[in-house]
């Protein structure tokens, strides 16, 4: 089951890792806090776990998820963990690692073998699950859809996967006899990419992991390698959204000027709350990375906001609804305080108008029709 890319892969926590991570680590206490409202115990499930701890003792997302749970308990919040594992090597270190957290269980086998259980304990538990295989191939679009399915159900489940989008890339470029985008460390990080794309190619085609052929589309064109693994990446989040309401995902780099992301960190829930939490989350990973909100970034969000806002005539909108809206239409990149603040800004400066003085929030707005027309 090892494979040599695989087997390095715990010897030292890469900077990538730990970016992936802060979206856990900034997610899992909101989340918990949130969810103890609905009143039934709650399941972190680490369906991809690893040994837990890297060999230069760095935490893995299983430690993080122990961590983070128990801190939840010592507040009063009834929340367990498992972590699930195939490796048998791996497996006893996860078992070694986690053994110090009581309410931690480690579960032999891969996470297909344990769909049934994941599946049961959806009926009694509020299950958040991670799913972060070294491969594409390694996560079936199939398994993925029976856990998103799940929230159709009425049961409060909610996903994060890690979407090897860039290798899913060259492997249908492959596939489909075109030219791959030759390895450029201006462009992306290259670290591991012929090692994983080697692993992919002598096994089934995209078609067997993603669940159809729906990603030909997105390949099988003249398009630069970024704009298609962007684009495919919002069909991954469509196609996502047709079994669990809210999706969004952030891109996460290595470096800032890369076009290609490493992967995608894409998070689905049923519920707007959740949403708003992850894009919070996802805010403020962003920012440790490198990012912040630049220009550009706060000019998009103001063409989408005059977009959402109606004039005048038209009625108004809630400011809280809008900022749902925002967040759905350019995740990960604006925090819901920088965005209520640009509409304070907006309001301040005119652009909108402010309609009833009840809770900001609560409140609506709408655009003068003086503004009408009026460009950023
Ligand atoms: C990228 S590593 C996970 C790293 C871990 N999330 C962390 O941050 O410490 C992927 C893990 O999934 C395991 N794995 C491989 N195939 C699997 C499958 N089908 N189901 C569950 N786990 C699998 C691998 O053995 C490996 O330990």
């Amino acid at each position: 089951m090892s494979h040599r890319a695989d087997s390095s892969f715990f010897e030292k926590k890469r900077e990538w890792s730990k970016q992936k991570d802060h979206h856990i680590e900034y997610y899992l206490p909101p989340y918990l806090q949130k969810v103890k409202e609905l009143g039934r115990p709650i399941l972190l499930v680490d369906a991809f776990a690893g040994p837990g701890t890297y060999d230069d003792n760095q935490p893995g997302s299983p430690i993080i998820f122990c961590k983070a749970a128990q801190f939840a308990r010592e507040r009063g919040i009834n929340v367990e963990v498992k972590c699930i594992e195939p490796d048998p090597d791996l497996f006893k270190k996860l078992q070694r690692n986690i053994a110090p957290y009581g309410f931690a269980e480690p579960i032999a086998g891969s996470c297909e073998e344990n769909i049934d259980r994941i599946e049961k304990w959806a009926k009694s538990y509020t299950v958040f699950v991670y799913f972060d295989p070294f491969r594409p191939t390694q996560l079936r679009w199939e398994t993925l859809q029976r856990v998103c399915s799940l929230a159709n159900s009425m049961r409060s489940v909610e996903v994060l996967v890690n979407f090897h989008a860039p290798i899913f890339g060259r492997w249908a470029r492959q596939y489909l006899t075109r030219p791959l985008p030759p390895l450029d460390p201006q462009v992306e990080d290259i670290d591991g990419i012929e090692d994983s794309l080697a692993s992919v190619s002598d096994s089934l085609g995209p078609s067997d992991t993603l669940g159809g052929d729906w990603w030909r589309g997105f390949f099988d064109n003249e398009k630069p390698f970024p704009s298609q693994v962007f684009e495919f990446t919002e069909g991954f989040k469509q196609k996502l959204q047709r079994h669990i309401a809210e999706v969004c995902y952030a891109d996460v780099k290595v470096a800032a000027h890369h076009s290609v992301p490493k992967y995608f960190m894409v998070f689905g829930t049923r519920n707007h709350h959740g949403l708003n939490l992850m894009n919070d989350s996802m805010v403020k990973a962003r920012e440790i990375i490198h990012y912040s909100g630049d220009l550009e970034t706060v000019a998009k969000m103001k063409q989408i906001l005059y977009a959402l806002v109606p004039h005048c005539r038209q009625g108004q909108v809630n400011i809280d609804t809008t900022i749902i809206s925002a967040i759905r239409q350019f995740p990960a990149r604006m925090s819901q305080t920088e965005i209520r603040s640009i509409i304070r800004d907006l309001i301040a400066e005119g652009v909108f108008v402010r309609t009833g003085k009840v809770s900001f929030n609560k409140d609506s707005i709408c655009q003068p029709d003086s503004q009408a027309g009026a460009l950023f």
